[in-house]
């Protein structure tokens, strides 16, 4: 599988590449420090080996994982199951850099949309994805453990 380098707002070098069983520890971690309900690594793992995915790290050149994006193809719609940035490394453009990739990714293969959920007290992410083009598609109610109801969220792709 290809290995891309990219060039982060700091200047770094950052390794984007899928993630691997290894990397799921740290995945763990970061989950933990990022959601109240985070992924078990058994979810992580199960996404791994599942088809019609799309999945990428994004690797600071120390090794230490920075991000990460888990999304799945529901019939033409790519769906992001899972986005985060370790905590330390928050307000870099990691996650703007890895939705970006999505949405390559969806184009590359014909998708007419990237879809998500997200809670909707989570001011910070609905600013990156309104920033980055998607648009408020609807409500589902009490979708979270805690009774949060999610806001759908829809980059549409390929309109002129
Ligand atoms: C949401 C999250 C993934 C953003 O990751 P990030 O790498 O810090 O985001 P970026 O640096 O790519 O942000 C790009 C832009 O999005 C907006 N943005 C990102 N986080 C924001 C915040 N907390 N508040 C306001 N705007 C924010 C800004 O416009 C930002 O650009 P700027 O830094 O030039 O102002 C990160 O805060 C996170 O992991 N949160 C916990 C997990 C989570 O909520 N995931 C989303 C679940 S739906």
């Amino acid at each position: 599988m290809a290995i891309a380098q990219e060039t982060g707002r700091d200047g770094g070098r950052v390794i984007v590449r899928p993630p691997a069983p290894g990397d799921i520890h740290e995945l763990e971690a970061i989950e933990r420090r990022s959601f109240p309900d985070p992924w078990p690594g058994v979810i992580f793992l199960g996404e791994l080996a599942a088809p019609g995915r799309y999945h990428r790290v994004l690797v600071e050149p120390g090794g230490e994982i920075v991000a990460y994006l888990f999304s799945a193809w529901q019939y033409l719609d790519l769906h992001i199951l899972n986005i985060a940035t370790h905590p330390d490394h928050r307000r870099r453009g990691y996650a703007r850099r890895l939705l970006g990739l999505a949405r390559e990714h969806a184009e590359r293969r014909g998708g007419e949309s990237v879809t998500l959920e997200v809670r909707m007290g989570n001011t910070g992410a609905i600013a990156l994805y309104t920033a980055e083009g998607f648009e408020k598609a609807g409500v589902r109610r009490r979708y979270y453990g805690d009774g949060e109801d999610a806001l759908v969220m829809t980059l549409p792709l390929g309109a002129v």
